[in-house]
């Protein structure tokens, strides 16, 4: 059997239109990675809810796999919100996303189980409320990424979320993904005790560094959270600076958190007989979108925004053996870190 065949057999959240909709030229990084997908599919496949509540579906592709658990577990119905409101390629040239979604969605015969409803998640709300109201059992957020809209989100659907049911969060790591609002709601939600007072939260901090934010609503009060500096006007303002020039002041106020700090990398690619560097040698991550660095003259890749984790580079240089799979571990208490890579001459 080939590893192909493999590795559909073993996964059977991996349908025929989640793989079509993976290799469409706009799919991704809009979309999740199919790694995260994959965890979402499991998470609802072991949640199993009645009801499955999404903002923001792009061309459906993290829907799809939330779909596949429905199908597969037998009941349970989907809802899923996109403003729909610019095209993409999906292979055809310019397409509309609504449409796209709705192709895919016919293909994987989901059509009873999923609904695409069009429109901005706060203003479809009220005529969602009627079959929502206090049913969501799990409910994704990954729509409007800014602090505003993570929050305004949050605050329409909370109180829908039945207790014990879940809530995730997409994009939680600023550095990585260049979205502040599910950091900012995160941290909000700590500051003011709601985790763990009423919220359980479990950070994964998945491969490609965005990372998705598992929150568990363990109390049935509803909710409201406001962003410091617009809930609270001028007040809001003067405490958030200076509790910024306190901590810019005392480093020992500032809050230690290793899992979410960026460390600056180093690698140095040099001749294994010479040790002299290598320039123009091409390293590339598979872990992260297959993202390319070239060495420069001095030999060396500066990469910054990486988060502490283990990261896997494939490195290829003329007139040198590739190095396969050459591993940067890059520790969680260290800012700056240097790693050196061999190359032998052919
Ligand atoms: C990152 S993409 C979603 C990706 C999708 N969840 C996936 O993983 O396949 C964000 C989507 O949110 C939608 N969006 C942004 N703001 C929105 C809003 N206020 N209401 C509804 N959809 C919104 C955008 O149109 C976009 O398609």
């Amino acid at each position: 059997m080939s590893r192909e065949e493999t590795m559909v057999r073993k996964n059977s959240y991996l349908t025929d239109s989640i793989k079509d909709v993976d290799e469409l030229p706009c799919s991704h990084p809009a979309s999740v990675n199919i790694d995260v997908a994959n965890c979402y599919y499991s998470l609802a496949k072991m949640i199993r809810p009645l009801l499955i509540v999404e903002i923001g579906c792009f061309i459906g592709f993290s829907t799809l796999h939330f779909v596949q658990a429905l199908r597969e577990q037998g009941f349970g119905k989907m809802i899923s919100i996109d403003a729909f409101d610019w095209d993409v390629d999906a292979g055809n040239g310019q397409e509309n996303r609504q449409n796209v979604a709705l192709r895919y969605r016919k293909k994987a015969q989901v059509e009873d189980i999923l609904t695409y409803v069009k429109g901005y998640s706060t203003e479809v709300y009220s005529q969602l409320e009627s079959i929502i109201k206090n049913k969501i059992d799990l409910l994704y957020i990954d729509g409007d990424h800014s602090p505003r809209g993570v929050f305004h989100d949050f605050n329409t659907y909370y109180d829908d979320v039945r207790v014990g049911g879940y809530i995730l969060l997409h994009d939680i790591y600023p550095a990585m993904c260049g979205e502040q609002g599910p950091r900012v709601l995160i941290d909000h939600l700590k500051s003011r005790g709601l985790i763990p007072r009423r919220l359980e939260l479990l950070e994964l901090p998945t491969r490609d560094g965005f990372g998705v934010a598992v929150i568990r609503k363990t109390s049935g009060d509803s909710l409201r959270v406001h962003l410091l500096g617009s809930g609270f006007g001028l007040i809001g303002n003067f405490i958030k600076k200076a509790a910024r020039k306190l901590t810019g002041k005392y480093p020992c106020l500032r809050k230690r958190n290793f899992i979410g700090s960026e460390a600056i990398i180093q690698i140095n690619v040099v001749d294994a007989d010479s040790r002299t560097p290598v320039p123009g040698a091409l390293l590339i991550c598979p872990q992260r979108w297959d993202e390319k660095q070239v060495a420069d003259p001095s030999g060396t890749v500066t990469l910054d925004h990486y988060l502490p984790n283990r990261y896997l580079w494939n490195i290829s240089a003329e007139n040198y053996h590739g190095v396969n799979e050459f591993l940067i571990d890059v520790a969680a208490n260290k800012t700056v870190q240097q790693f050196t890579v061999m190359l032998e001459r052919v």
